[in-house]
């Protein structure tokens, strides 16, 4: 069978790392195109075998240079989405969630593509305050007035050892000794697990299915404050948590957002606010027939004690008690 080709956008972040290696091991090849060939190609090309893969740099605006990859494309799925602005590169969530999918969908449906696939987000429909979900949605309307056949997955909170979430908060749990919770820690979240994630991409392009919006969401239902618990049993530490009144966030949010990497923008404030479960309204992967089956706990388990005292050697391999019985 003639191997299809898929262009990727970007595919140096976590779910397109975790797709490149699930579609290069059943016969796609794939074109990945990022900003940076120097500081990514590394990450990207050990990904795949060679003969699989290319990669293509490109400010994602060069229309001229972005054309020519649909040439040669059969599928396209954009993975690229920011979670703050940058103004002065316009990297704003206009640009990045609204426009660029809508060339995207333009371009696939001249160029006759079979399957367009656009990773949006969950839970974007009642945010209706935080401009974030605002672009998120304006680029699923854009999408679907240009290219019909598209096919949008919203996911709730995904983690994976690669992602920016688990990780990030074990660190901050293990380093402060009290630990600021916002809306009382009761928002709503269904964690899913990368691997979960891009298992249903994979079956959207090998079945084909066309269905404009999937929600993406795991086996359970956790609030922020029940994630946090079972982080800190994770890596065994013992914090305080401090609900901080909401003016209080806000101005915690407005001097974190001044940080070149904001650890909390006003903007993801707002967003915190809303739950992050599905919704009813569309169907879920359970329903194209991919439940996710990883359990929170059991995953972050295996790769938590890069945060415990001892790293690796706080696992039970190397528990000497339990050695020298046997
Ligand atoms: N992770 C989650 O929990 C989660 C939850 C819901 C929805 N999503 C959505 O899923 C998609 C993929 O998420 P992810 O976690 O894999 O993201 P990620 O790790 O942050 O990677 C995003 C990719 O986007 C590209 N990118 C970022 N800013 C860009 C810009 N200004 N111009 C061009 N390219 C840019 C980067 O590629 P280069 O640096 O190589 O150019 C990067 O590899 C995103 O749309 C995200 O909104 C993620």
């Amino acid at each position: 069978m003639k191997a299809k080709n898929c262009l990727i956008f970007g595919g140096s972040g976590q779910i397109g790392r975790n797709l490149i290696r699930k579609l290069t091991k059943n016969n796609y090849k794939v074109t990945v195109v990022t900003r940076n060939i120097h500081q990514k190609s590394y990450t990207i090309k050990t990904q795949a075998n060679a003969g699989y893969i290319d990669i293509v740099e490109a400010n994602i605006f060069d229309e001229v240079k972005i054309r020519k990859l649909f040439a040669n494309a059969d599928i396209c799925i954009n993975l690229i989405g920011i979670l703050y602005e940058q103004k002065r590169r316009g990297s704003t969530f206009n640009n990045i969630h609204s426009l660029f999918p809508s060339i995207l969908a333009k371009l696939c449906k001249e160029y006759k593509l079979k399957n367009f696939i656009h990773i949006s987000a969950l839970g974007i429909n009642e945010a209706s305050d935080s401009s974030y979900a605002k672009s998120k949605l304006k680029g699923e309307t854009n999408i679907l007035k240009n290219y019909s056949l598209a096919t949008i997955l919203r996911p709730s909170v995904v983690f994976s050892v690669d992602d920016n979430f688990t990780t990030n908060f074990m660190t901050l749990l293990k380093r402060l000794p009290i630990f600021p919770i916002y809306y009382s820690g009761k928002t709503k979240f269904m964690p899913i697990h990368c691997s979960d994630l891009t298992d249903i991409i994979f079956h959207v392009i090998s079945k084909n299915i066309l269905s404009n919006i999937i929600e993406c969401v795991g086996p359970e239902e956790l609030s922020f404050k029940e994630i946090l618990e079972k982080l800190l049993i994770l890596i065994s530490k013992k914090r305080i948590f401090l609900p901080l009144p909401l003016p209080l966030a806000y101005v915690s949010a407005r001097f974190f957002q001044l940080m070149p990497k904001p650890l909390l923008t006003v903007d993801q404030l707002k967003l915190l606010k809303y739950d992050n479960i599905k919704t009813g309204k569309y169907k879920t992967n359970s329903d194209i027939g991919i439940p996710s089956t990883r359990i929170f706990e059991e995953e972050v388990k295996k790769y938590c004690f890069m945060w415990k005292e001892g790293g690796q050697f706080s696992t039970e391999k190397y528990d000497v008690n339990k050695l020298t019985k046997n």
